[in-house]
């Protein structure tokens, strides 16, 4: 099969949500829809949600089933579908904006009941901001929930997205009868649990076939109608074109945990979901039909094994072939790199494979040499962009509890960072390290960590700091003069960027306007 007949096949996407409103239970029912796992509750990945704050142990669990759940690859209707699975738990916020940047499109999971959450509208946010395709799958209509018409007006406000609904419901919770396919003009009816055999889908091309009443009953009939020709009035037709840009989304209905409006959802996705798309460098646009092949790496994922310090880094394929012991050009090390296990994660089997294509998702082995953003080319210096990191929220010193293994400590620091587990500082003045999470329960994994893998003890101070500000000038010279007037509160990325620790919001302003020439980033791309 040719290069640009390979890209064609591949839909790469990942599905988001708040926790709790059936991420899991979707990603299920698609892979047992694609035939790739065969029995319900082989998807536990994000239970890390259910842990308690404080329990890491359990997290650490997860965290090694989630390296064979991380990516589902499976075949449909002459497809390859790679489903990129994101952490729910709002702690591991920016990994899941780390691996948006390795989809080509999203599928966003609302309650029905719990409408537009917090967590989707920071999702969603990101996904604008790259204007990332989006089809929202509403989910629990098995339950009394919201007017579908409010629902959609809450979306379009809260997540300042257009929508077109293409499916619609009839009735909810007890009352629930199915769904309208506006898509695909049909009728699908809904049976709790049921596997949703043929007989359920019935062809109606017209709602005011008299058939609907046979099927639904003549209220809840009557009463699509009436809401479809309000839909059909509001809403603007489904463009294919509008959703690849990012300007509308497409709205589906149906219950997960039921197995419903699922099929209609995965046909429709792979009738419209882009194949893989270009992605920007630092140097140029990079198109996924050039011959040469590029990639980068978006995660990186400690062995759950502790003695073992080998590391899966996952790497996007952007460009060209990728093969299995061929010589590639690591663009941060300058080095050459082959790889003699690549592998890929067909359902949750973990497979060695020989060759991978644009949109596909490959498993390194690295015993320390990545770090998230890498890219590997066949020798163009390119840095793809849109792997940010944002300030974090809280940050606190390290203490070294244990002053003999110093050593271990900053080597487990620095790795535990390139994993992206959390971002640390080093200030100017004393060189003390700070680290800086979104949210409480990385500290924890961390020291965690570092006393299970490196023997390494730590402690924390609490600092209050507001924010980090990735900081720059027009001129060198006014940049210095700045990091030298506020020694105190600079301190250095991993990148030696120079960073602002603003310790109030109050602060910050001031020294936005006492120092006009240096401008504030709050985030490592600018
Ligand atoms: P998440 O990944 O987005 O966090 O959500 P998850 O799929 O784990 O689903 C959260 C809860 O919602 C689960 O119940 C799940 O069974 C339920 N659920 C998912 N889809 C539907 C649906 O269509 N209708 C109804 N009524 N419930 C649904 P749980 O009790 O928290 O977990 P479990 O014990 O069932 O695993």
């Amino acid at each position: 099969m040719s290069l640009v007949e390979e890209i064609q096949k591949r839909k790469t996407f990942g599905i988001v949500s708040h926790p709790d409103a059936g991420k899991t239970t979707l990603t299920e029912k698609l892979l047992l829809f694609g035939g790739a796992i065969q029995v319900a509750g082989a998807v536990k990945s994000n239970k890390i949600k259910k842990a308690a704050t404080s329990d890491f142990m359990e997290i650490e669990r997860q965290r090694g089933i989630s390296v064979a759940t991380s990516v589902m690859a499976f075949p449909y209707r002459d497809h390859q579908v790679n489903i990129l699975d994101t952490p729910g738990h709002k702690d591991f916020a920016e990994d899941t904006f780390r691996t948006l940047t390795a989809v080509d499109s999203v599928i966003v999971v609302i309650d029905v009941a719990k409408g537009v959450e917090e967590q989707t509208k920071k999702l969603v946010e990101v996904c604008r901001m790259r204007r990332t395709p989006i089809i929202v799958f509403i989910n629990k209509l098995d339950r009394e929930g919201r007017d579908a018409v409010d629902l959609l007006d809450e979306i379009e406000k809260k997540l300042a997205i257009h929508v077109t609904p293409l499916s619609w419901p009839i009735g909810m919770g007890q009352g629930f009868k199915g769904v309208y396919n506006i898509y695909e003009h049909k009728l699908v009816l809904f049976r709790p649990h049921s596997k949703q055999e043929e007989e359920d889908i019935i062809e109606i091309k017209d709602v005011h076939d008299l058939a609907l009443d046979q099927h639904v009953g003549k209220r809840p009939a009557d009463e699509l109608r009436a809401e479809l020709e309000t839909v059909t009035a509001v809403y603007p037709p489904f463009d294919r074109e509008k959703y690849l840009n990012g300007d509308v989304c497409p709205v589906f209905f149906g219950s997960a945990i039921n197995n419903f409006g699922v099929k209609e959802l995965l046909d429709c996705f792979i009738d419209i979901a882009p194949e893989p798309l270009p992605r920007e460098t630092d140097e140029r646009k990079v198109l996924p039909t050039e011959n040469t092949f590029s990639g980068f790496v978006f995660k990186i994922h400690a062995n759950i094994d502790p003695r073992h310090r080998d590391r899966i880094a996952f790497l996007r394929v952007c460009s060209g072939r990728f093969e299995r012991n061929t010589n590639y050009y690591h663009v941060r090390q300058e080095r050459m790199m082959k790889f003699s296990n690549p592998t890929s994660f067909m359902a949750s089997r973990k497979e060695v494979i020989d060759d991978a294509w644009p949109g596909d998702i490959v498993g390194l082995y690295d015993s320390g040499n990545f770090n998230i953003g890498d890219s590997m080319t066949e020798g163009e210096k390119l840095h793809f962009k849109g792997i940010p990191r944002f300030s974090p929220e809280m940050f606190r010193r390290v203490i070294n509890k244990d002053p003999m293994k110093t050593k271990q400590l900053n080597k487990g620091l620095d790795q535990l960072m390139d994993e992206g587990v959390a971002q640390m500082f080093v200030k100017e003045l004393n060189n003390d390290k700070i680290i800086g999470t979104v949210g409480a329960l990385q500290f924890d994994v961390i020291q965690y960590r570092l006393e299970h893998e490196y023997g390494a003890k730590c402690d924390y101070e609490p600092l209050s700091i507001h924010k980090a500000c990735w900081i720059d000038a027009d001129q060198g010279a006014t940049l210095q003069a700045f990091i030298k007037r506020k020694t105190k509160d600079i301190a250095w990325d991993k990148d030696r960027k120079p960073v602002y620790l603003a310790e109030s919001a109050w602060g910050l302003k001031m020294a936005q306007e006492t120092f006009p020439d240096i401008r504030f980033h709050f985030t490592s791309e600018f």
